[in-house]
């Protein structure tokens, strides 16, 4: 075996009920690397994670570690910790309501002679921990009054003091901003220079060029290969994770280009709507059949200028016309009954019904526009839920499976299925990829422009500028809670996109 070997997963298989979520998997890691873990929705990279911090049982394979024989089964994550496997997830799973230092030394609090807690000391150890690795926070602060971007690094920082040799980042960076990101990224090379080995699981391919030495691809529970990322360009990553040569990922607006003119009337018309202390009234019209992209900052009021027009905030100024008429919208139920759709950024809080099936989780905006006196007939529903399964290719063991045991992105697939059921005229997308494989990325992106030639009027939110160069046909640029500009579709470019987030130009209103 090899001598900087810290961790190595061999033949690992892994059934659920009707599905094989790993067969005969092999994953290495090296002492001090960062190592990706890469594949498709559902491929398996976070069974094989759970596998190896002891949420799952595992039906056949070995776990050894440091280079020695001894076989290792992890039974709780507690158990792994021990072992020195520490796993940050996208959702903390920190404690919300205890302080900073809390968190860091939760369940290994500083005690004094009669047993309680040394306040003193741990505050004092984590302003050291904290410092050290460069997190500017203070350990009293409550946690819920950190950023999503600390509560990671705490979450780390944490696994770093319990000297973790295995650090596992499963999708850490959907939510954070490109600074936030660089900052995280400042904080793994660091690990990595101490001889942690790093397991990366990420959709952005541009962050496994930045950091990662080496990666591994899974495919439908299968090992596709491991390589060293100098080695592997990203058209063969992509290729490698779908399986089939790429070329699909060429200008897909292409064939979308002859605008149809549907209606003078615009869906949307917004006169000075606005959300104190969230939005700035902005004035903006949105056409039948448009796409229109909201670009600006994490936090420059993206999600709040469409959470004004849905009702999710009551605006309180300026008016809304939907169709031509004045509209009145006091909560998402108006919104919905006049045609409107939102996908939300938030899917954990604001989406998804855990324990419910996917069939059910699917029918439920429709069945609420409807009413509760006219409830969907089970072939409606079925033949719904069937219909979305098909079109986003949703990877589930059946219609009635809860939707908890489905992968992240797959989960997410049921979200924007839901809302395109309810067939609306005007679709809010807020992240609507977000922790969806580059496959699929593209035949959402297909579907929203599909949607808008058949006379949809969409507002498309994305942090990935790429992606809103592909589906976008006019943009309104936000900063610091207000609508500072729009880019028409002739002006849509990357560099003018991001000269107008950073504000260096004048095309202001
Ligand atoms: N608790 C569970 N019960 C039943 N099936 C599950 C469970 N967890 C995962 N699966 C299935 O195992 C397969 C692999 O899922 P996994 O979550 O490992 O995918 P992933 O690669 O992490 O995908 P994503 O990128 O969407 O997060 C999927 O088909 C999924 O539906
Ligand atoms: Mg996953």
């Amino acid at each position: 075996m090899e001598q900087n070997i810290v961790l190595e997963m061999r033949d690992i298989s892994k059934n659920f009920t009707g599905v094989r979520a790993l067969s005969h998997v092999d994953f290495t890691l090296r002492k001090g690397e960062i190592h990706a873990l890469m594949g498709e929705n559902g491929a398996g990279k976070s069974t094989l994670i759970k596998v190896l911090t002891g949420v799952h049982e595992f039906e056949s394979g070995s776990i050894h570690m440091n280079g020695e024989n001894k076989d290792i089964i992890n039974h709780s994550p507690q158990e792994a910790q021990t072992n020195g496997i520490s796993t940050v997830y996208q959702e903390v799973n920190l404690c919300p309501n205890l302080t900073v230092a809390e968190n860091l030394f939760i369940g290994r609090e500083p005690r004094n002679k009669v047993g309680m807690i040394n306040w003193k000391e741990m505050n004092a150890r984590s302003a050291k921990l904290l410092e050290s690795l460069n997190i500017n926070v203070p350990p009293t602060q409550m946690l819920d009054e950190c950023s999503v971007a600390i509560q990671q690094m705490i979450a780390i920082a944490r696994a770093v003091d319990m000297k973790c040799k295995v650090l596992i980042l499963d999708e850490p960076t959907s939510s954070l901003d490109d600074e936030e990101v660089e900052k995280l990224f400042v904080l793994m090379r660091r690990l990595r220079e101490e001889g942690v080995g790093i397991i990366f699981v990420t959709h952005f391919l541009e962050q496994v060029y930045a950091v990662c030495d080496r990666i591994t691809v899974l495919r439908n529970g299968e090992l596709v290969g491991e390589y060293e990322t100098k080695d592997l360009p990203r058209v063969m990553l992509v290729a490698k994770m779908m399986g089939k040569d790429f070329d699909d990922l060429a200008d897909i607006k292409g064939n979308h280009k002859d605008k149809k003119m549907f209606s003078e009337t615009p869906v949307i018309e917004a006169n000075g709507i606005g959300h104190k202390g969230t939005i700035r009234p902005f004035n903006l019209k949105i056409n039948k059949g448009e796409v229109i992209g909201l670009t600006g900052l994490l936090g420059s009021g993206r999600s709040e200028l469409v959470r004004a027009i849905y009702g999710a905030d009551k605006a309180d100024s300026g008016t809304l016309k939907v169709n031509g008429k004045e509209a009145k919208i006091s909560s998402p139920l108006d919104a919905m009954k006049l045609g409107m759709a939102y996908l939300p950024e938030d899917r954990k809080a604001e989406g998804i019904i855990a324990d419910l099936s996917v069939r059910e989780n699917i029918i439920i905006a429709l069945q609420a526009k409807r009413g509760m006196f006219h409830p969907l007939s089970r072939k409606e529903m079925e033949e719904a839920a069937d219909k979305y399964i098909e079109m986003l290719q949703i990877k589930t063991a059946s219609r009635e499976t809860p939707i908890k045991s489905l992968s992240g992105g797959n989960q997410q697939k049921v979200i924007l299925g839901r809302w395109l059921l309810t067939n609306p005229e005007y679709l809010i997308l807020d992240e609507p990829t977000r922790g969806i494989d580059i496959g699929t990325k593209t035949e959402i992106q297909k579907i929203v422009l599909d949607l808008a030639d058949q006379g949809m009027a969409v507002t498309f939110i994305s942090s990935e500028v790429e992606e809103m160069l592909r589906t976008c046909s006019r943009m309104a640029v936000l900063r610091d809670g207000e609508k500072v500009g729009e880019l028409e579709e002739s002006e849509l470019s990357q560099s003018n996109i991001m000269k107008a987030i950073a504000g260096g130009d004048d095309k202001n209103e």
